[in-house]
């Protein structure tokens, strides 16, 4: 008897993932806008009004995210990066928005934008200053978040440079956490905790996802593939312990969208999309919403890629094998569904053909007796009823990727 009780209380810890943050906020992954990749730390409102980091670029963000179907889509976060804050804090000791770029104040821009019945999200870091050298709130955990709440902000990015010691990174993450917490506003935590800490050594993810709703793990991401490819590669190399602790109120951060700039082929930006749908990734858009061609607009309006990102069961998804230059990954959906991703690595020659069964699937059992599997993407196709000893061939560009969801019958 005691034994038995042992072995279920075992299999709940390995099926139920780590207690999250329980502020009830990310029961999916964040989605939204965030500044960074696109506009950098453009400060230069003279010579590039269109394109500096002033009010006038959230307020555009956010009117065009609900005329062109974003927020429809479930883009509901417009996110300010770093460069917002004045350097010197008031008089009583307040972070305060540059006055110059943001003249109405971050309270005004966050009515602005929750009267589109969008959210805003703000940036800050953990330390004595942000990465591009704006006032860190090392010291200012309780004003800067009564600050942020007072605003009416709903998302804060919580950066970890310049933690002048890092053994302190995670007091830091927790204490910011709680402050956010006493105030008493719903505020979605992002971390950068995991990422500054594995300069030093393996995070305690189980910590982190008590205090944090996600966290990002792994460097910048830069417009251009090979960046793309290196958080996928540390994802899927690192997959045993950050899969686990992704779930509901949780989640793993590969860092932004890039779709819809410059540096990724369409087939690229393919493969951005349905990874991060495959990995729960917070899709956060770092881009032009102003002036976006209409491929990548689809593309990251996509219902179905959406929906497998957004999945209720919340699992994280992981890559099953690796070969040939192929990659494949899967996603368990609710419902007792599955997402499937073939990537082609190779970068040389045309499209390649890729054959899913049982054999390199185990997951695919759940055909038996019979699966309906639909292609989502490059282009939407149903693939019939299929069984146990199917064997279903996609094609797959270089650097491409195809998606497909399989529903048991
Ligand atoms: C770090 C973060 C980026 C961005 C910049 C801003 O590099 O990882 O996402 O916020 O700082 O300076």
């Amino acid at each position: 008897m005691r034994a038995s009780i042992i072995v279920v209380i075992g299999l709940v810890c390995l099926l139920v993932p780590a207690a999250a943050l329980d502020n009830g906020l990310a029961l999916t992954p964040t989605m939204g806008w965030l500044h960074w990749e696109r506009f950098m730390c453009n400060t230069d409102c003279d010579a590039d009004p269109q394109n500096c980091i002033r009010e006038e670029l959230f307020m555009q963000m956010a009117d065009v995210m609900v005329k062109e179907g974003w927020k429809d889509a479930g883009y509901e976060f417009v996110c300010i990066d770093d460069c917002w804050p004045s350097q010197q804090r008031d008089a009583q000791g307040r972070l305060q928005a540059d006055p110059k770029r943001f003249p109405s104040g971050i309270k005004k821009l966050a009515d602005y934008v929750h009267s589109k019945g969008l959210k805003l999200g703000i940036y800050a870091d953990v330390g004595t200053k942000t990465c591009a050298g704006y006032p860190g709130s090392l010291g200012y955990y309780d004003i800067d978040a009564k600050t942020f709440a007072d605003w009416g902000v709903d998302l804060l990015k919580f950066d970890g440079c310049f933690m002048p010691d890092w053994h302190q990174l995670g007091e830091g993450y927790i204490n910011m956490s709680s402050a956010l917490n006493q105030t008493g506003r719903s505020i979605v935590y992002s971390c950068e905790w995991p990422l500054y800490e594995w300069q030093h050594q393996q995070p305690d993810y189980e910590a982190i996802r008590k205090t944090c709703n996600h966290w990002r793990n792994y460097g910048d991401v830069y417009d251009q593939w090979t960046s793309v490819k290196s958080i996928l590669d540390w994802t899927a190399e690192k997959q045993k312990i950050v899969v686990p602790v992704a779930g509901p109120g949780g989640w793993n951060d590969p860092d932004m969208l890039i779709i819809g700039n410059f540096g990724l082929s369409r087939d690229q930006q393919q493969t951005q999309m349905a990874l991060w749908a495959i990995m729960a990734a917070p899709l956060l858009m770092s881009n032009d919403l102003r002036d976006i061609c209409p491929k990548a607009k689809e593309l990251l309006q996509n219902k179905q890629i959406i929906a497998i990102n957004q999945d209720p069961l919340g699992k994280q998804g992981y890559r099953i094998l690796k070969a040939d230059s192929f990659e494949l990954w899967e996603r368990p959906l609710s419902g007792n569904r599955l997402a499937v991703a073939v990537m082609n690595r190779q970068e040389i020659g045309g499209p390649r053909r890729f054959t899913i069964s049982v054999a390199i699937m185990p997951s695919w059992k759940l055909c038996n007796p019979k699966c309906n599997v639909t292609q989502i993407m490059p282009t939407y196709k149903e693939m019939g009823v299929q069984n146990l000893l199917s064997e279903v061939v996609v094609q797959v560009n270089p650097t491409g990727t195809t998606l497909l969801t399989v529903n048991p019958l």
